[in-house]
């Protein structure tokens, strides 16, 4: 089993930026977080982050045949990319998207995801510990998955 986790714009500042809002953890200790459970779980994982949305949807589209599930905080494209959303639709991953801030607490602009209706699920407001969350939950679902396809190839031979 393989996670990628996709960061957008401006997470590559966390620990330096707002951190009245996002607090002061650097994302490379979120990222050392996620891999200890996914060693843990025996679950392969991958990061990537870009400030581009062009390379969110190429890396988006990578996963397609590779990976089984997708952590993403589009970041600020959550508000206005079609693009990314349509690369969530198009790879049929399940995907779990985050936000360390609650994001219906904020401004208006940022009330409405275009990701999230394509997602599995929405994790927003919990900080870092989102990160985790976000772990249980898509090791949860590539459970559930796995059990899906055990059941279809039994029935299959049947
Ligand atoms: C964010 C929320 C977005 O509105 C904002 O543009 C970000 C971070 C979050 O994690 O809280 O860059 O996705």
């Amino acid at each position: 089993m393989k996670i990628v986790v996709i960061q957008g714009p401006n997470l590559n500042m966390l620990g330096v930026r707002e951190q009245g809002i996002y607090g002061s953890m650097k994302l490379e200790d979120i990222h050392g977080q996620m891999k200890a459970y996914a060693e843990k779980n025996k679950t392969e994982i991958e990061f990537f982050q870009s400030n581009l949305e062009g390379e969110i949807v190429d890396r988006i589209q990578e996963c397609l045949g590779d990976a089984d599930g997708i952590i993403i905080n589009p970041a600020a494209y959550t508000h206005t990319s079609i693009a990314i959303r349509d690369a969530i639709a198009a790879v049929q991953i399940p995907t779990i998207e985050v936000h360390l801030s609650n994001i219906y607490q904020r401004e208006e602009f940022r009330h409405k995801s275009l990701t999230a209706p394509v997602c599995a699920g929405q994790i927003t407001g919990m900080g870092p510990f989102g990160y985790h969350l976000a772990m249980v939950g898509m090791t949860q679902i590539l459970a559930e998955v796995a059990a899906i396809r055990e059941h279809k190839a039994k029935a299959q031979q049947a």
